[in-house]
């Protein structure tokens, strides 16, 4: 089938070479020359496992391509993905006049029936505005030119994407009537095939669906912050209260790791977006503030425990492992690094990082004020406390024994509980973990 894909961010990149991969002809639409030059020569922008070789196979098989050229692409097209972004308003709500404006730029170029489909995240209400909008920018038309728009959300996380969009859980779709969920059918017939569920729904239930994903994850996330405090004032352990709760079938272990606080470019996002549509609708909003509020402190969680462990930071030496948001991604949008960067350079500590992947872009925000190095143990020298803010494979496994001989201090602070206490105390190292109050942490 034909479609093509406007905005080659995150979403839309990989939306349209996952298609290209189902074996659909996909044109993939972005304003940027440059970036569209470049995935033209099968470079991906992003750096995503198994994305770029995927882009390249499907470019030199003919069924992808890249245009700025908008009209091109819809008048080659039934299908037309809108998956360009939807940031953080002034309000907190979602910032719909990209979206918006591509819907209008798509009708000025229809040339006969299109599937409008939108994969932005979206607040509930937004395809009817689409609706609106194309159905204006047509009213001009001599003859009737017909249209549907339809809810698709995109569930993919980074670092998976790939893998995420191929084998979903489940695909959401929101339609207003049967002929456009057929075409819908036919589209997702080979999710269908390999045994993915798609879910046909009412547009603003499917719209709805995404947000209280997300909301409920980082509601996973928040509650077993806030258990790890406890556990932390009564000698508990989060990781055994983890494997205990999360082994009821009703709850499930994921994303029931307590850490640093979540980040990144959907659940900090999508929380306050969803916050503010209730809000706007009379409904009480308290447990997402909550979980905001709860995430909010845990990003802290780095810079209180320096302070009661060592005291004034001022002029103190602290190596930072991570940057990213999470491991396999560059991406360092709503960070905890961010903040721990930003509390430790403003107290006055000496500090130094190494990331896989992440460290351009911290540089282009830090410069010289932090010295970035060019492999874990390279941040090491002299250090009084060693962090872990991202759990990157490269920090899994770390030579203690070298570790303990470059730092001049014996303190580990592990973000995201990766390591085993028993192994840094053989090594004379002194471990703090998240929420595992049992453990002294003293070699
Ligand atoms: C998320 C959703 O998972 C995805 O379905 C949606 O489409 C986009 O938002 P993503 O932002 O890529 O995906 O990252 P995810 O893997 O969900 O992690 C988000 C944050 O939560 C990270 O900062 C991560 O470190 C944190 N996290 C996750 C925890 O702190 N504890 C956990 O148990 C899980």
């Amino acid at each position: 089938m034909k479609i093509s894909v406007v905005g080659t961010g995150y979403v839309g990149l990989v939306t349209a070479t996952c298609f290209a991969e189902m074996g659909h002809d996909v044109i993939g639409v972005d304003i940027d020359h440059e970036k569209v030059q470049r995935l033209s020569r099968g470079e991906s922008p992003l750096f995503e496992p198994g994305l770029e070789a995927m882009l390249k196979s499907n470019l030199s098989g003919g069924r992808l391509s890249f245009t700025t050229d908008l009209s091109v692409a819809v008048q080659n097209s039934l299908f037309c993905f809108v998956a360009v972004g939807t940031p953080k308003g002034e309000d907190g709500s979602a910032d719909l006049n990209a979206v918006l404006a591509v819907a209008r730029s798509i009708a000025e170029h229809m040339d006969g029936y299109r599937v409008i489909v939108v994969k932005s995240t979206v607040p509930v209400g937004t395809c009817d505005l689409v609706s609106r909008e194309v159905s204006e920018a047509l009213a001009h038309r001599p003859g009737p030119v017909d249209f549907d728009v339809v809810s698709n959300p995109e569930f993919l996380k980074e670092g998976a994407a790939v893998e995420d969009f191929l084998r979903p859980d489940r695909v959401i779709v929101g339609v207003s009537n049967p002929r456009v969920e057929e075409l819908m059918r036919e589209l997702y017939s080979p999710f269908v095939r390999n045994g993915h569920p798609v879910y046909f729904m009412d547009v603003r239930s499917s719209e709805l669906t995404k947000y209280a994903s997300n909301a409920l994850l980082a509601t996973k996330i928040s509650f077993m912050n806030m258990i790890s405090q406890i556990c932390d004032k009564v000698g508990a352990d989060v990781m055994s209260v983890r494997s205990g709760v999360g082994s009821d079938r009703r709850i499930g272990m994921p994303f029931l790791y307590a850490g640093v606080g979540y980040g990144g470019s959907c659940f900090p996002k999508d929380v306050k977006a969803l916050i503010h549509t209730g809000t706007r609708l009379g409904v009480e909003m308290g447990l997402l503030r909550e979980v905001e509020a709860v995430n909010d402190f845990q990003k802290l969680w780095v810079l209180k425990k320096l302070r009661d462990l060592i005291g004034p930071l001022s002029g103190k030496s602290i190596a930072l492992w991570g940057g990213a948001f999470k491991p396999d991604t560059d991406d360092i949008r709503e960070a905890t690094s961010l903040t721990v960067l930003d509390g430790l350079i403003g107290e006055g500590a000496r500090v130094s990082l190494y990331d896989p992947a992440a460290m351009p872009s911290l540089r282009e925000i830090y410069g010289d004020s932090v010295c970035f190095g060019e492999n874990p143990y390279s941040v090491l020298a002299g250090a009084d406390v060693l962090v872990l803010l991202t759990e990157w494979r490269v920090f899994r496994n770390p030579d203690w024994r070298k570790i303990k001989s470059l730092m001049s201090g014996t303190l580990v602070l592990d973000g995201r509980n990766q390591y085993e206490p028993s192994e840094l105390s053989r090594h004379g190292l002194s471990w703090h973990g998240v929420g595992r109050g049992c453990y002294t942490g003293n070699p």
